[in-house]
């Protein structure tokens, strides 16, 4: 498949007087923008009163824009339901984790389980594939708009419980098997029935892991079913690829599971958002990329929305200016609109657009910006699209490559670490974010892969930190593959049911290793390596008669080795990780570089890509990369 890169933007047409539409697609054509998004939020629009729809005004946004040259991304409004729909089901709405239902007057107001919304989005989404599936200026589809945005996925209302008790008796059967699963008798927590299982809030003190991590799992799995009811509607009336605009650091649900249903994969990147509000960095950290954002943070996404899309992904929404949602919001630096952009393209993304087409001046996100402003005087960001728009017309080809390494992203190992996360800090996707840091501060290329993979076959080392119950084929791909495989910590830790295995773990096949016993420690007291660095926050006591590689300074081993197979007993500082990181491309064959701390690169295919993420300019290579330069090499 031959793909091409292009540029988007997110348009809202019921936003703005009709006759500046032929303007505005004038435009957008001319700045050099292929796709354009419409349609997520404007349900109250489309359908005034329940079954009355007015599809003139989208009928004349789709003649105009395609008019204008323009394919359209149709997003079904379903994250916005009327008000006239609360009437219609009273008891749509999610409940928070106090049991109060989250209330009317911004979005995402329903809860995954009601069955009664779901019908009526299946009947909307299928409505609109009606009527514009076969348009030719049809594009792709979105479904809804950021699953799980505000803290969304899990709810505690009636409808979820009634279903929760659904779902556990299909997958236990009786009450006697999911007591010995969740291991009842423990403080005397048997069940006879499954209509006597509540959620797990409001208990005294914690509740049961197992029935948390259940819970857990079927919030996800509601996320899964509710998409697939607009899939399926919108699948009876068009071929046009289906896609969701995922989000940074929301694992909530099974985003793989989610993939499976749909042809692209797409995320919504805001940068300077993020930086302030997704990541435990500290502040100086903060200060140094405040204008243009954590230097890994994006480009992890990236990859692991190519693996979600099976290698289609595009960013639905790119932050073109200050947003209006996190603590702070400043501009980005002048050069970043493209540099993200260029960041993108260059970890494979078909298609990156413009969140937003012009700034509105009206509701929450007022002062957020778009490319243009509310009086339609170009932004900022404008002409750095535009720059980006006469770039890629001359590399339009997507790139794409196998990387060296492989590491393993596992949502079920979110929750379980979540769930039971035995001391503060102590978080899944900082553990697995921070190991690809490390990888790319080595300025490797990196594949995130799902924790159902089964074939390792090209790649010469595999990360795979924190898995807290390995599959069996991947159990099955790690001791048959030729490459280097570093575990730990917290590796095939637990069942599925999360309780302690039998052996101890790891228990793999090959590696006699053993956890004996878990401890977790205050960050500000790290254990001194014997070599380079400290081990902190999560420290485990290995026992067995695999080689002992690393020792802490008290000679106790923290790394452990048989053949290709090496296990890490410990959470590693920047430091020793980069120490591991160093020795296990060595023993796998890949070349690693000594980047400077700003520059990040990323090999696509024949193409070499160079960023430099920081506020002054970097000589790297022979190159001078000024504040948000790019530079591309080779292709
Ligand atoms: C996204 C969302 C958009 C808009 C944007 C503001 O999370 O999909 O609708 O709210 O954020 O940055």
């Amino acid at each position: 498949m031959s793909l091409t890169r292009a540029l988007g933007t997110c348009y809202y047409p019921e936003h703005w007087p009709e006759d500046i539409w032929p303007e505005d697609a004038r435009r957008m054509a001319e700045l050099g923008l292929t796709w354009v998004r419409i349609g997520e939020f404007a349900w109250s629009r489309l359908e005034p009163e329940p079954g009355r729809h007015d599809w003139g005004w989208m009928d004349r946004a789709f003649e105009v824009l395609g008019q204008a040259g323009l394919k359209i991304v149709l997003g079904t409004p379903t994250a916005t339901p009327p008000r006239w729909m609360l009437d219609r089901h009273p008891d749509m709405l999610a409940h928070d984790a106090e049991g109060r239902p989250r209330g009317f007057g911004s979005r995402r107001h329903y809860c995954f389980s009601h069955e009664g919304y779901r019908a009526e989005a299946a009947r909307i989404a299928e409505a609109m594939a009606k009527r514009y599936g076969r348009h030719p200026a049809l594009g792709a589809w979105q479904t809804d708009n950021e699953y799980g945005c505000h803290d969304t996925t899990i709810s505690y209302s009636p409808a979820a419980r009634a279903a929760f008790r659904d779902w556990l008796a299909r997958k236990y059967q009786s009450a006697e098997a999911l007591n010995r699963a969740w291991g009842n008798v423990f403080w005397s927590m048997e069940y006879d029935s499954f209509d006597q299982v509540d959620l797990p809030n409001l208990t005294v003190t914690e509740p049961n892991p197992s029935h948390a991590l259940d819970f857990r799992r079927f919030s996800s799995d509601q996320v899964a079913r509710w998409n697939a009811a607009q899939v399926e509607a919108i699948r009876r009336h068009s071929d046009a690829p289906i896609s969701h605009n995922y989000m940074g650091r929301i694992t909530q649900f099974d985003h793989f599971a989610l993939g499976r249903q749909m042809e692209i994969a797409t995320w919504d990147s805001y940068p300077l958002g993020f930086l302030e509000d997704r990541l435990e960095e500290p502040p100086e950290h903060k200060r140094r990329y405040a204008r243009q954002g954590d230097p890994d943070f994006q480009a992890f996404h990236h990859d692991l929305y190519r693996a979600v899309g099976h290698g289609r992904w595009w960013v639905m929404e790119q932050q073109p200016g200050p947003v209006n949602w996190a603590p702070h919001n400043p501009a980005p630096l002048p050069g970043m609109v493209r540099f993200w952009t260029w960041e993108a393209f260059a970890h494979g993304a078909e298609v990156v657009s413009y969140f937003r087409w012009r700034q509105a001046p009206f509701g929450q996100e007022q002062h957020h910006a778009g490319l243009l402003r509310p009086d339609s005087v170009e932004a900022p960001g404008f002409a750095e699209a535009a720059q980006v728009a006469r770039e890629i017309a001359g590399m339009p080809e997507v790139e794409t490559a196998q990387a060296p390494v492989a590491l393993i992203f596992d949502y079920a190992s979110v929750w379980a670490w979540q769930v039971q996360p035995q001391g503060l800090g102590c978080d899944y996707f900082r553990l697995v974010f921070e190991v690809y840091r490390g990888l790319r501060k080595l300025g490797l290329s990196v594949d995130i892969l799902p924790p159902d993979t089964d074939d390792l076959g090209g790649y010469r080392l595999v990360l795979v930190p924190g898995l807290v119950a390995l599959s069996d084929p991947l159990k099955r791909a790690l001791a048959d593959t030729p490459a280097q495989v570093l575990l730990g910590p917290r590796t095939n830790a637990k069942t599925p049911a999360l309780a302690i295995p039998l052996p101890l773990p790891p228990a793999l096949p090959g590696l006699d290793v053993t956890v004996a016993r878990v401890e977790t420690i205050r960050p500000d007291m790290p254990i001194a390596m014997e070599g380079a660095g400290h081990v902190t926050l999560w420290r485990e006591e290995l026992e067995g008669t695999a080689e002992v590689i690393d020792r802490d300074a008290e000679g106790r081993p923290v790394t452990m080795r048989s053949g290709h197979m090496t296990y890490l007993g410990g959470w590693p500082d920047p430091d020793f990780l980069r120490h591991l990181l160093i020795r296990a491309c060595d023993d796998a064959g890949v070349e690693t570089s000594d980047l400077p701390p700003d520059i990040r690169v990323r090999q696509s295919g024949a193409t070499r890509f160079v960023f430099n993420h920081g506020p002054q300019e970097v000589r790297f290579e022979g190159l001078v990369l000024p504040p948000a330069g790019v530079a591309w090499q080779g292709g």
